[in-house]
């Protein structure tokens, strides 16, 4: 049976985890994979999380089975946590989904099964895991210029350009902030430009924002996601709670639809659940549930708040650091975009053989593609983080 079958291509991200796994050098740095670490390099629980849970295994009752929404007090509340009061209620879904990936599937499928034909655009680069997802759905993709390696910003007359050349219906993928891998951002201004042209096109938005809170705070990240929210009449939204709640294993996410009127949104939803039912059935409980007690408590949602801000302020200070060590190091501003971006990863526009050597001689670990996740970067070390990059210029 399984004769037949050939080698997946390997995914960056996961091959890295197991090479630094195996590397026995004890001063090694993980600028891999996107989760948060604090200065002793643990990826801890948070506290707010560790309360909730504690809330959950007294209060919980029951594993029965909750339905193909999953936690719909859960669904609420993150609807309100990503969109506020953009889009009127009426017109939007949710359902909980095994993390912001099994958000982003079952929409692509959901957007396959509407408009078979359509073309998904996506950022280039994006996230890896993007692709092979349109991919698996049956959706096409093209893919819209996004960042100047040499500058380190967004190319946005590049990107409309792009955008404008796409036929109506298509879906246009967007970070809804912290763009993972480049960590370069659009402004409010930017997003209105994109809105604009989604209209004029008749474009479908579709927002991945998996790390609300990490670029400059909770309601400023989800700037853009509301305005497209406010603006167009349908919309799709894959949201994550792994980086913002620190769950990731736990699998929390959610996926949520904006539709021209009430029914249409009813008759999305109920496709979106088949197409969940088809594929994993109902989402796993703990993680949402966790996080639906923290945001439906004010006194939980605020301690969280405090949590999340001083994990964004931990790293725009780790990006001052490295920015000001590269900028000592080169004698050139080359590097001073790294302070400028935000959320977790930046894209330091080094070329695969200086990655490799990163890894080899210095125990430095980064995406190939020379991403790096800037809370991975050891606090009393960015000096000889910085200095290694050089050696490898
Ligand atoms: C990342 O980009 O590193 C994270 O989203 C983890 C993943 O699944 O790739």
């Amino acid at each position: 049976m399984f004769e037949t079958l050939k080698q997946p291509a390997p995914d960056k991200i996961l091959t890295l985890i197991a090479l630094l796994r195996d590397d026995p050098r004890p001063n090694k740095v993980d600028l891999g994979v996107g989760v948060y670490k604090d200065r002793e390099g643990r990826t801890p629980i948070m506290q707010s999380v560790r309360e909730a849970e504690q809330v959950l295994f007294a209060e919980q009752t029951t594993k029965t089975y909750l339905g193909l929404a999953g936690d719909t007090t859960f669904d609420t509340l993150m609807t309100g946590l990503v969109l506020g009061d953009a889009a009127p209620a009426a017109r939007v879904r949710a359902i909980q989904t095994p993390g912001g990936s099994g958000a982003l599937r079952i929409l692509f499928d959901l957007l396959h099964r509407a408009k078979p034909d359509a073309t998904v655009w996506v950022s280039d680069p994006t996230w890896p895991n993007h692709v092979p997802m349109i991919e698996a759905s049956g959706l096409a993709h093209a893919s819209y210029p996004y960042f100047d390696a040499t500058t380190g910003t967004v190319r946005f007359e590049a990107m409309l350009a792009a955008l404008a050349q796409a036929k109506p219906n298509d879906v246009v993928l967007l970070h809804g902030c912290c763009h993972n891998p480049t960590g370069a951002n659009l402004t409010f201004e930017q997003w209105r430009a994109v809105g604009r042209l989604l209209l004029e096109k008749n474009l479908f938005p579709f927002v991945d924002i998996a790390y609300q809170g990490f670029g400059e705070g909770l309601d400023a990240d989800a700037a853009g996601v509301r305005l497209l929210a406010a603006l167009v009449p349908a919309m799709c939204v894959a949201t994550s709670c792994s980086k913002n709640f620190s769950v990731y294993r736990d699998r929390v996410g959610c996926a949520i639809l904006l539709a021209p009127s009430a029914a249409e949104a009813d008759l999305a939803c109920s496709q979106l659940g088949s197409v969940a039912r088809a594929n994993y059935s109902m989402p796993p409980d703990h993680g949402a549930a966790a996080v639906r007690i923290i945001l439906g408590d004010p006194a939980r949602r605020a301690a969280w708040t405090v949590e999340v801000d001083a994990i964004r302020a931990r790293m725009i200070a780790l990006r001052e650091g490295l920015a000001a060590a590269l900028r000592k190091h080169t004698g050139t501003e080359r590097f001073d975009f790294v302070a400028r971006h935000r959320g977790m990863f930046s894209r330091l526009g080094l070329s695969v053989e200086q990655v490799h050597r990163l890894r080899a001689e210095h125990a430095i670990y980064m995406v190939e593609d020379s991403r790096v996740n800037v809370a991975g970067l050891p606090d009393d070390r960015l000096d000889d983080v910085a200095h290694a990059i050089v050696a490898v210029l």
